[in-house]
């Protein structure tokens, strides 16, 4: 799994914590990863780090949690993620010709990992990726097939996509295929070693379905993922507790009168106040929302408040921030961590 993005469309939130590693629908990203891929056979994972690396060692241990055996492999610079996966090759087990798979480490996908493993091994093909329509394809790896589903081009972020059709982020590789990624030098498996292997005629296949996918990588999206695994859209063993409208951890407090529905999740020791409305949006360990604020599809950080009858639509606030009462944010604003904002009935449309 490549968890070393330093996580840079989710910041403030990433400056704390390593993306795969943010609480999300009440346990760590990757966990929804970790258990999926438990339920699908794997045993071992080898996790790719850079960013941030001892928290995952922290956080996942050796796996047993998962019923995984879970191993680690460090950048010291990021190799990107051809360099990342090479950089991982030595961990890894069984021959040559053995299916590995490949994930990115913010996506959520419910597709069928074994049939995409088996359309690998039918082709006996060097890699076989994963592939879905979105409606905005100018921004992921554009992925064109032949009638066979052969990829016949690789176009990273290209501003003129032939096609909807994106790579999905979940591959699964010849074991040799990755010991011939160039060792010891930054490499991209999207901008070098697909459009190469596609070039030098190899045979690169894709596995399209179209299951529930989510890449995670913006606070939009992010905040949409975790509601959806809370919702019940995304089915996730990793889940601590019923799916449902609501997901209240452990001493997270709901005031009478209050509203928390679309998804939100409250982190454990969350406080929502009388009559406020908290609504498709994620609230991190102890945060507050006091009597009367509106919070609406946005993530409140660790121990960040919001003050009464404050209006916050697709914020994001950073750790231990405080929105004075009766400030109104709007989408897309980003406050940082400690950041303090006074009462005031000024509405903000910038970062701060
Ligand atoms: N180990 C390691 N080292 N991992 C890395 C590095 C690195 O240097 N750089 C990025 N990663 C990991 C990130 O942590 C993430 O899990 C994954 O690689 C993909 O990086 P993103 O930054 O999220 O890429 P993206 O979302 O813009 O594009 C990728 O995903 C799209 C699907 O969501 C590409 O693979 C696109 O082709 C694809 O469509
Ligand atoms: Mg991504």
């Amino acid at each position: 799994m490549l968890v070393g993005g330093q996580g840079t469309r989710l910041r403030p939130l990433t400056l704390s914590a390593p993306k795969p590693l943010l609480p999300t629908a009440g346990v760590p990203f990757l966990s929804h990863q970790l258990a999926r891929a438990a339920e699908c056979g794997i045993t071992h994972v080898v996790l790719a780090t850079a960013y941030r690396a001892d928290m995952f060692t922290e956080c996942f241990g050796d796996g047993a949690e998962f019923g995984l055996s879970i191993d680690y492999m460090y950048e010291s610079t990021p190799l990107g993620t051809g360099g990342g996966i090479r950089n991982a090759a030595s961990r890894l087990r069984g021959g040559p010709d053995d299916p590995i798979v490949v994930l990115n480490g913010d996506i959520l996908s419910g597709h069928d990992l074994p049939a995409q493993v088996d359309v690998h091994r039918k082709a006996d093909a060097a890699v076989t990726l994963h592939l879905v329509e979105v409606d905005d394809p100018a921004r992921y790896g554009c992925v064109p097939t032949g009638p066979s589903g052969r990829v016949t081009a690789f176009l990273e972020k290209t501003p003129n996509p032939v096609t909807n059709r994106i790579n999905a982020g979940c591959y699964v590789f010849r074991r040799s295929v990755i010991d011939r990624i160039p060792d010891g030098r930054a490499v991209s498996v999207e901008r070098e070693t697909f459009p190469s292997l596609i070039a030098a005629g190899a045979v690169v296949m894709g596995y399209a379905e179209s299951a529930y996918w989510l890449d995670v990588g913006t606070p939009e999206a992010f905040v949409r993922g975790s509601c959806d695994l809370v919702l019940g859209r995304m089915p996730s063993p990793a889940v601590p507790g019923e799916c449902g409208d609501a997901l209240l951890l452990d001493g997270a407090s709901v005031a009478p009168g209050a509203s928390v529905s679309g998804g939100t999740v409250a982190g454990p020791g969350s406080v929502v106040g009388e009559g406020a409305v908290v609504d498709g949006s994620v609230l991190f360990e102890a945060a507050t929302i006091e009597a009367g604020a509106v919070v609406r599809g946005s993530i409140i950080g660790r121990g960040a408040a919001v003050g009464a009858g404050a209006a916050l639509d697709g914020a994001v606030i950073g750790d231990g921030a405080f929105i004075g009462p009766g400030n109104e944010l709007t989408k897309g604003i980003r406050i940082w961590p400690g950041v303090r904002l006074a009462p005031t009935s000024i509405r903000f449309s910038s970062d701060i």
